[in-house]
């Protein structure tokens, strides 16, 4: 069995180490991949948004399946064109992926299902939202409609703030088209869950819950970055917590989506805020996240490539989500200044070392071989993932994994999972 994996980061990873250790034993493709998917496969120079390269690909290789990790090409709809061709694709189409692709579109949607959210309005007039943010409660939320990347969010604590933020995002652009049109939305309290699904266009099932930890620094401070470690379970995860989540958010969704002629397959993650009057869904995003996919594969007890075929062909059942009771840490190193500018090309050691501890996986991410050496060469660089029986124990020795690791200026957070500990202990 031939599979293409579209997209070189941890997540991307972590799905090839998975699909790799899957019984079928695929052959697998990353496009681009990264110094850690070469060990498991084949790294084509395709890049991630290249769609037609993508699609001439795997038109002459005929891949039996492409699984998709990154948003951008699901929103391009990669799916769709896959499909057209008849090949099978682990994704949404491009209509589903607009649950991710606008958050205006999926406010519609939330609003339309009965699914609690933010309350928020929209413009795409800056003057209209700047006379908007200059009279409501602080604090507020702007954020641009489109992809952008994970950063097109701000938190505004001051009405100057909120100003500036509709000026970048709306006069200068500053994520692009994505901020032509923004939602400015209440700003919500309290902690954060990330709960994905594996969706067949039917059902929805729940995959093991997972924690994000997104600024850059130690309890939550610094700058939003694209995650800088998570670990699973969640600590608020029980079988009523995940019953509500499944009832209340992923079903009227998915319900909604139908009434609308719009067929949902593959991965749908809620970003989910427990206010104290309940969760509210921050955002959809159509994929796995990233790093949660870290921390959530291993948990997996079953193979993934018939989970994703159920997916494909409307079977899935409550066994393509088992998972191991078995806690699972994924801590970030990134390099020096992430998110910020950051260098590139230094060398990495202690990978094996690191691997060298029971049930650890060191996932690359912006990493790449030069001249037989793995050298960083993005932001995030490792995800250095532990399995383990309590929480607590795993974190450590997750981080023992990271201590055997180094290169110029790495950094990570000390306190992943700091809280579901302090939680469980609680
Ligand atoms: P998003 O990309 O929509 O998940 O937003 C990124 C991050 O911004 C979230 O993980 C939250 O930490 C924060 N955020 C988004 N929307 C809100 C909101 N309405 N209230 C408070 N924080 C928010
Ligand atoms: N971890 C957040 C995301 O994947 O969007």
């Amino acid at each position: 069995m031939k599979i293409l994996i579209v997209g070189g980061g941890g997540r991307e990873h972590a799905l090839a180490w998975k699909l790799a250790r899957d019984r079928q034993r695929p052959t697998l493709f990353c496009a681009p991949g990264n110094a850690g998917t070469v060990e498991l496969g084949t790294n084509l120079a395709i890049a991630a948004a290249d769609i037609d390269g993508l699609l001439n690909w795997a038109r002459r290789e005929k891949p039996d399946l492409t699984v998709i990790g990154p948003e951008d090409p699901l929103y391009a709809g990669l799916v769709d064109l896959l499909q057209a061709d008849g090949l099978r694709a682990f994704g949404p189409c491009r209509a589903a992926a607009q649950l991710e692709g606008s958050k205006l579109f999926a406010k519609s949607i939330l609003q339309a299902a009965g699914v609690p959210t933010a309350r928020y309005r929209s413009f795409s007039e800056p003057e209209a939202a700047i006379a908007y943010v200059r009279t409501a409660p602080l604090p507020l939320v702007i954020k641009a409609d489109g992809l952008a990347a994970g950063k097109g969010v701000l938190v505004c604590r001051e009405r100057q703030e909120a100003e500036k933020a509709v000026i970048t995002t709306m006069v200068h652009q500053s994520f692009g088209a994505a901020g032509r049109t923004i939602l400015v939305e209440e700003c919500l309290e309290g902690e954060e869950v990330s709960v994905l699904a594996l969706v067949d266009g039917c059902k929805a099932i729940l995959l093991p819950s997972a924690q994000d930890h997104k600024r850059a620094l130690d309890g939550d401070q610094g700058l939003n970055t694209g995650g800088m470690g998570a670990y699973s379970p969640a600590p608020m995860e029980t079988p009523a917590f995940r019953k509500m989540v499944l009832d209340t958010i992923f079903n009227p969704t998915l319900k909604e989506l139908r009434r609308r002629n719009i067929t949902y397959r593959g991965v749908l993650y809620a970003g989910l805020m427990l206010t104290a009057a309940g969760p509210r869904v921050l955002e959809f995003n159509c994929r796995f996240g990233d790093p949660e996919t870290q921390a959530i594969l291993p948990r997996l007890k079953g193979d993934l490539i018939p989970a994703m075929e159920a997916c494909i062909d409307v079977n899935l059942m409550p066994e393509h989500a088992a998972c191991r009771p078995e806690a699972c840490v994924c801590v970030v190193m990134t390099a020096g200044g992430y998110p910020g500018a950051y260098r590139k090309g230094d060398a990495i050691t202690g990978l094996k070392e690191a691997a060298a501890l029971s049930e650890t996986f060191v996932f690359h991410a912006g990493t790449k071989l030069e001249g037989g050496q793995i050298v960083t060469s993005g932001g995030r660089v490792l995800g250095v993932t532990a399995l383990g029986r309590t929480l607590s124990q795993t974190a450590e020795k997750a981080y023992q994994a990271v201590e055997r690791i180094t290169f110029q200026d790495a950094h990570y957070r000390r306190d992943i999972a700091a809280k579901g500990i302090k939680r469980n202990r609680g």
